[in-house]
């Protein structure tokens, strides 16, 4: 009997906590009546045609997630409060819907947006509000708040005196760039925006609400801190540290030609930027040219600011950088805001308060970390393989100052000391009547895997989540390329706090290795 009893209670449990077990997912017709019944009255679903094609498009970053033969969502719940989120999240998880989070829809993979299980998605964007309180220096949001509008706020509130430590892309969600890291132009001297993350409030599994994550769950604090997303819970909102900026910044954009010359440029970069006064940061962005005689050349920017006037900023790089050859006409003086909107490649400040990027493409990416300058001839190489391709580029963003400093383990983001820079490499195209997907995927492949020899393992290849890339392989591979040695812990606070797995996505941290 009692045997029995137990049998029949793990059943019972085996239903009510395991949702994604029982195969078919509930009716949208049942997940609409249960929205209405719980007051929840903003969702669209595939049957409101207009308004769901636009609201599932609206921040959807990478244009391959668009195509037809993508999977799409039962529904589209847009909550404007907590208690809204709870609610919408109760009747997805009991009407076994996989659950997909979305904040900025700025995932590489399309991971908020798509599934192959049938899922709804719990769009963030009607929840952005900001408090930013200068006296304390810090600033709560809400987990659909872009950072240009965050930027912008923050900026405006302090007299242009604070500013936050995240990424470059002015629509990106607060929500999924949080807990990938996000390294931005001031990361040298403050570390990634999870590095900066006071507080957050997080609803659970079982729909409850941690208000202070950071003394009710050390651990999952954590964890929220680079740990990647769509594996912790719904994140609603995010309490950051404010950090001061300077009244007067320089910001420098300056282009230069020929492969050789990039090649020496590049090898001297990688002796400057990355030790350099966190002060001052200089990225290079590669793509080839093709020149008027229709003959493949490279091309290279090199962008980035300093914590000076104009005339400081040239004076140091022809102290430290003289090949560069950077003079006044490459330099812009302002406040911090303005030097935030160039480097998003925005007209003014103003702009930042665009909820929707303008322009999209259709992409692929991949990421790595270099701790040995590359040669000359590793270099020339890479040039080699670019020069086949106008459509692919690269980026490397300098590490070092800070960033270095903060040990590995100090929260889940893991990239820190040794690590010379970060290289991005992308293939972007505008349209894809002709599918070059694949030949442009393969090629993008080929560059990384010539860059194998080359770069950071610890002791799998290195590689930035909030890159994601699903080459990278299944949770297991993919964890211990994204989070190196604090992958193990991971993997334990997952198994404590969401054992079910309910809160997932093709590379969410697993509950076992
Ligand atoms: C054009 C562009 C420029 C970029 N520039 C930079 C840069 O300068 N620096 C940098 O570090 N990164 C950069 N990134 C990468 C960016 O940081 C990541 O894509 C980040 O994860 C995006 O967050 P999001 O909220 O916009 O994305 P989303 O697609 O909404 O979310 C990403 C992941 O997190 C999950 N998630 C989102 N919100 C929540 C939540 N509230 N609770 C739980 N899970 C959630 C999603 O389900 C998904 O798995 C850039 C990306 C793009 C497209
Ligand atoms: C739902 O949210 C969207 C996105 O913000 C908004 O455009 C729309 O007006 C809202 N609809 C309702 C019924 O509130
Ligand atoms: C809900 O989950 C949280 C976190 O795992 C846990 O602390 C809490 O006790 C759970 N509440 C209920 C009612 O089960
Ligand atoms: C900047 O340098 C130029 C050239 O050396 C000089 O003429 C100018 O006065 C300097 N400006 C300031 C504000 O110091
Ligand atoms: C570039 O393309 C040409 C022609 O397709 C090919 O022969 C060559 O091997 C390619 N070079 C590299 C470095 O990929």
């Amino acid at each position: 009997m009692a045997n029995f009893l137990t049998i029949y209670i793990t059943l019972l449990c085996l239903l009510c906590t395991y949702p994604s077990i029982i195969n078919a997912a509930s009716t949208v017709d049942s997940l609409v009546a249960c929205l209405q019944r719980n007051k929840v009255l903003n969702y669209t679903t595939p049957s409101s045609s207009t308004s769901f094609n636009a609201v599932l498009d609206f921040s959807l970053q990478n244009l391959r997630f668009t195509e037809a033969g993508v999977s799409k969502p039962g529904s589209i719940i847009l909550p404007s409060t907590t208690k809204e989120v709870q609610s919408a999240w109760a009747c997805v998880r009991d009407g076994g819907w996989a659950l997909r989070v979305r904040s900025g829809g700025h995932s590489y993979e399309g991971l908020s947006s798509t599934a192959s299980t049938p899922f709804v998605i719990i769009d963030l964007m009607n929840m952005h509000a900001i408090t930013v309180n200068v006296a304390k220096k810090f600033v709560w949001v809400e987990s659909g708040i872009r950072l240009g509008e965050l930027y912008f706020a923050i900026a405006s509130a302090s007299s242009n005196l604070l500013g936050l430590s995240a990424g470059t892309c002015a629509t990106i969600g607060i929500g999924g760039h949080v807990m990938g890291g996000g390294y931005g132009l001031l990361s040298r001297k403050y570390g990634v925006a999870a590095d900066n993350l006071l507080e957050a409030q997080v609803i659970t599994a079982n729909g409850t609400l941690i208000k202070k994550v950071s003394t009710s769950d050390p651990d999952l604090f954590w964890a929220l801190r680079g740990g990647g997303g769509g594996a912790w819970g719904i994140v609603v909102a995010w309490k950051l540290k404010l950090v001061s900026v300077p009244s007067t910044v320089t910001f420098f954009n300056l282009r230069r030609t020929g492969k050789q010359a990039i090649t020496d440029l590049v090898f001297k970069w990688q002796s400057v930027a990355p030790v350099a006064d966190p002060e001052l940061f200089i990225a290079v962005y590669m793509q080839a040219v093709i020149s008027s005689g229709g003959v493949a050349d490279m091309g290279a920017t090199f962008y980035g600011q300093y914590w000076g006037t104009t005339n400081q900023t040239v004076a140091l790089f022809s102290s430290i950088y003289p090949e560069l050859g950077l003079t006044a006409s490459d330099c812009k003086q302002g406040n911090w805001i303005q030097a935030v909107a160039s480097v998003a490649w925005l007209a003014e400040p103003e702009a930042l308060l665009n909820r929707q990027q303008t322009s999209r493409s259709f992409f692929k990416a991949k990421s790595d970390y270099v701790s040995t300058a590359l040669t000359k001839q590793a270099l020339a190489g890479a040039y080699d393989i670019m020069m086949n391709n106008t459509k692919g580029w690269m980026i490397f963003e300098p590490y070092g100052g800070l960033m270095s400093k903060i040990r590995s383990d100090e929260i889940a983001f893991p990239h820190r000391g040794g690590n010379l820079f970060m290289i991005q490499y992308q293939a972007t195209w505008a349209d894809d009547t002709d599918s070059p997907d694949n030949e442009l995927i393969a090629w993008l492949r080929g560059l990384y895997s010539y860059m194998a020899p080359l770069v950071t393992y610890t002791p799998s290849r290195s590689t930035y989540v909030n890159y994601i890339d699903l080459d990278v392989g299944d949770s297991v591979s993919a964890g211990k390329s994204y989070f190196g040695s604090n992958f193990a812990k991971l993997v334990k606070i997952k198994a404590r706090f969401d054992p079910s797995n309910i809160f997932n996505q093709p590379q969410s941290v697993p509950v076992s290795m």
